[in-house]
């Protein structure tokens, strides 16, 4: 018999052309997972739009009806809960969460972060890695822990700067790659390939990782 699909809940903040690059590889066949819920802190999230095109149920929660961002996240995590997901998908979520309530989803919950962590984590990775005269740039995805985009890094892809390169223009070119990346990243989890090595560690069949793996045309190789 076989083992029922990865149940996975996405949060997103903005347009979701992460959101769409997952829902893709799976229309696709691609990535054998069921999208059970999209939430967002923002009502005119793109991300909404997509998901419900896709059919898949959506709903936000504004962080101004809420008296702190522990009693936010605390429903957030409820309701996430309450879909019944296995994993969670931070694809774009701009929001800071706290570290008491996302406690239980320690190892069920990756991000992608626009940068090759542990550089630049926060905001304007792109612009600070123009400003460093970086040869390269990248993006990773790792799972979430209590620390900001700290927790244990699984996957890379990694993208050279080149002269003429602005803001803008690198945010693109690494976006491509990002939407390969996540989709592989969660291709691995649904085949329960990966795990979280506690404290800081990924194993991936298993076994530890000595680096995190990197996106080689469209594959990840250790
Ligand atoms: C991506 O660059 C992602 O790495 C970062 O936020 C952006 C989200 O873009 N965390 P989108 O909403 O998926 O298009």
């Amino acid at each position: 018999m076989s083992s029922p699909r990865l149940r996975v809940a996405v949060l997103a903040s903005g347009r979701g052309s992460n959101l769409q690059a997952l829902i893709a590889a799976r229309d696709a066949g691609q990535l054998p997972v069921d999208f059970v819920l999209v939430g967002s802190d923002k009502a005119g999230a793109g991300a909404l739009d997509l998901a419900r095109d896709a059919g898949i149920p959506t709903f936000t929660l504004n962080p101004k009806d809420f008296p702190s961002r522990q009693a936010y996240d605390f429903e957030l995590f409820r309701r996430l809960d309450a879909s019944g997901a296995d994993m969670l998908v931070l694809a774009g979520f701009m929001r800071i969460i706290d570290g008491e309530a996302l406690k239980p989803w320690v190892g069920r919950m990756v991000n992608i972060h626009p940068s090759l962590l542990p550089k630049y984590r926060g905001l304007h990775t792109h612009r600070r890695a123009l400003e460093a005269g970086d040869a390269e740039h990248g993006a990773s995805v790792h799972y979430v822990t209590a620390e900001l985009d700290g927790g244990p890094v699984i996957a890379q892809a990694r993208i050279a700067i080149q002269p003429g390169d602005d803001e803008h223009a690198l945010a693109q070119r690494l976006l491509a790659h990002e939407h390969q990346l996540l989709p592989a990243v969660l291709r691995l989890v649904a085949a329960q390939r990966l795990a979280l090595l506690p404290p800081d560690g990924v194993a991936l069949d298993g076994r530890a990782l000595a680096a995190p793996l990197q996106l080689r045309n469209g594959e990840l190789v250790d």
